[in-house]
């Protein structure tokens, strides 16, 4: 229930709703559609599947009108089916909505109207929404537009749970209504037309100024005008902001995917997230963002790490990084967990919320949880005008370019970038020496030549991945930080594969999941000459003598282990700390190269969003 897109002004609504919501695919994509006021009545079109089949279905019999909503679906109540698909109408079929966020109290709503005499036609919460602001304009005294304002305000009151919705209705022919309570909304403001979206990236190509509806408020919004209130009634100090106007446009080059292009612009994304943030002199690293001076950055005692999925795998190789150079301990949560559970928290914690695209509606709860403990959170985002960034006290851009493909990959490797700038500079303020900050700095600058020779392996990498496309399941093991790499590796392998895999810590192996060892499942084992190489070499040997298979991820240079594994994933050397951003590229390629060989949909996967945008 994912990406929103309302239109009113002097234009043809269709083409503009197609357009703006397929910048929203990244919310979700699993149906799509869009209604019209066509100046008899609602007119909807809805299509299961990806935002296209909605452009083709739209094609083949246009809806015309000026004002209208659309929506890009990835489900939570009910199937990814036509009839599942947003806009819902209400039990008139005037009033069309649509919905980001869950209805958490659903059954108990729909059991009430239900005994009311509604009738319902789908399986989703947000149905039972449309239908109860139907019955609050039925039954509003209020006059004219305020009618609808009143109907939305009084049903959301009934409702808990997040949402951000848009409602049109056919009494109210020019005017759609907006309300946000927990997932954003934004106001576009253009010439003579209005649009509202769930964010500024779906209005680049029509509008650079924007206002941010608050939660709790309701929009109207016509052609000529908004006007915002909340509970506490009317905004009148409204802020309109000028974004920066980047049409995200990015396509896929000579690439067959996007997911190959970005693993391959991990050569530039890390110099950007390096970019200004070297300081020589200083043996350390410059932070700006972090609004921080140097006397309370040498305050701080613990930093927690909140994040999703890659985000929280990248955290949690800044946990190592950060404990190494700077000795502070920290801990990382997955932003779910963090939000609802009773984890205590240390006086002077420094909080980092890590998302690529600053809208994983769980590390928004987590972050606005630790503020509300009186934490300041710092943002570690890709997207400049996210909500997360905006929420943050400040942060680190992480300066990737758009990352499309919906498995992460160069923005893991910008937000380790940004670990490591983040332990020079906390290690500088404490014990760590200038030469050991020299080393690193050094080490840095040659990570990009380094990264473009991991990647020169991409071939030898698509041969292994021919030869083990066909197993059911496969295991990550990897040390320290090496660890996370190895659960990166395994969330990437099961992502776009769809093949099990899971990630651990080399050690653990003995102690259970060593009885999933046989032929017919592989090890990729993460074996670069570290502190611990002779320890996985003892895990490697484990595996062997149960016969399973070995692919390990290597130095270009070690001739032993190519006599004790089956497969080779090679890699330059490089600083040891530095070392696990350049492990997890063949990761990402042998992923990458076994979903080619499945067929799979490599940039869209199944089941998956680019940004999960409710809880
Ligand atoms: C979704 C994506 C993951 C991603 C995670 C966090 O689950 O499918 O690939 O790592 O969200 O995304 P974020 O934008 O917060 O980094």
């Amino acid at each position: 229930m994912c990406g929103i897109v309302a239109y009113v002004g002097p234009r043809d609504a269709q083409p503009i709703l197609l357009d703006a919501l397929s910048r929203l695919e990244y919310r979700g994509y699993d149906s799509a559609g869009l209604a019209i006021l066509n100046g008899k009545g609602v007119e909807v079109r809805k299509k299961s599947g990806r935002i296209q089949e909605l452009a083709s279905a739209c094609q083949k019999k246009p809806v015309q009108g000026r004002i209208g909503i659309s929506h890009t679906r990835w489900a939570t109540h009910g199937g990814a089916t036509d009839i599942n698909a947003h806009p819902h109408l209400d039990a008139t079929g005037r009033l069309a909505l649509v919905h980001n966020g869950v209805v958490e109290n659903y059954l108990e709503l729909k059991a009430k109207l239900a005994k009311a005499g509604h009738k319902f036609i789908s399986e989703t919460d947000t149905e039972i929404l449309a239908h109860l602001v139907g019955d609050a304009f039925a039954s509003s005294k209020a006059q004219g537009e305020e009618r609808l304002v009143e109907a939305v305000r009084n049903a959301i009151k009934q409702v808990q749970g997040t949402l951000g919705i848009a409602v049109i209705h056919s009494d109210l022919p020019g005017l759609v209504v907006g309300a946000r309570r927990g997932s954003p909304l934004v106001i576009g403001i253009g010439d003579g037309e209005n649009f509202l979206a769930s964010d500024t990236q779906a209005l680049a190509p029509y509008t650079n100024r924007v206002v941010i509806l608050q939660d709790q408020e309701v929009v109207a919004l016509k052609a000529e005008r908004y006007d915002i209130a909340s509970p506490l009634g009317v905004r009148s100090d409204i802020k309109v902001e000028e974004i920066e106007n980047g049409v995200t446009a990015s396509d896929k080059g000579s690439y067959p995917h996007y997911m190959l292009k970005e693993i391959f612009e991990q050569v530039s994304s890390i110099q950007n997230a390096f970019r200004g943030r070297l300081d020589h002199d200083g043996a350390t690293a410059k932070l700006g963002g972090l609004n921080l001076p140097s006397e309370e950055l040498r305050r701080i005692e613990r930093i927690a790490i909140l994040g999703c999925g890659t985000a929280l795998h990248a955290g949690m190789v800044g946990k190592y990084l950060i404990e190494t150079l700077a000795k502070i301990p920290v801990e990382t949560h997955h932003s779910s967990e963090f939000r609802y559970g009773d984890s205590p928290t240390s006086p002077h914690t420094l909080f980092f919320a890590v998302s690529q695209s600053g809208e994983t509606a769980d590390t928004l709860g987590a972050l606005r949880e630790a503020q509300r403990r009186g934490f300041p959170c710092l943002g570690v985002c890709n997207n400049v005008a996210s909500t997360i960034a905006r929420q943050s006290n400040g942060g680190v851009y992480m300066h990737s370019g758009p990352e499309i493909g919906v498995a992460a990959t160069k923005s893991f490797t910008s937000q380790v970038a940004i670990f490591t700038l983040l332990g020079l500079l906390l290690g500088r303020l404490h014990t760590l020496s200038a030469s050991a900050g020299h080393e690193i700095l050094q080490s840095i600058e040659s990570l990009p030549e380094k990264i473009g020779q991991a990647l020169s392996h991409s071939d030898e990498i698509k041969k292994v991945a021919q030869k083990y496309a066909k197993t059911k399941s496969m295991l990550f093991l990897g040390r320290l930080a090496n660890f996370p790499i190895a659960m990166e590796g395994a969330l990437k392998m099961k992502e776009i594969t769809y093949i099990h895999a899971e990630g651990y810590p080399s050690a653990e192996l003995k102690h259970g999941v060593i009885a999933l060892i046989d032929k017919e499942t592989p090890t990729v084992l993460i074996a670069t000459q570290d502190g611990v190489y002779d320890k996985n070499l003892g895990s490697l040997q484990e595996i062997k003598a149960r016969s399973g298979r070995v692919i390990a991820v290597a130095h270009e240079s070690d001739a032993k282990i190519k006599g004790l594994a089956d497969d080779i994933l090679p890699v330059p050397e490089t600083h040891p700390l530095l070392q696990p951003l350049l492990n997890v590229i063949p990761l990402q390629l042998i992923s990458y190269h076994v979903a080619v060989v499945l067929g799979r949909d490599v940039d869209k996967p199944r089941n998956l969003a680019k940004s999960v945008t409710v809880e």
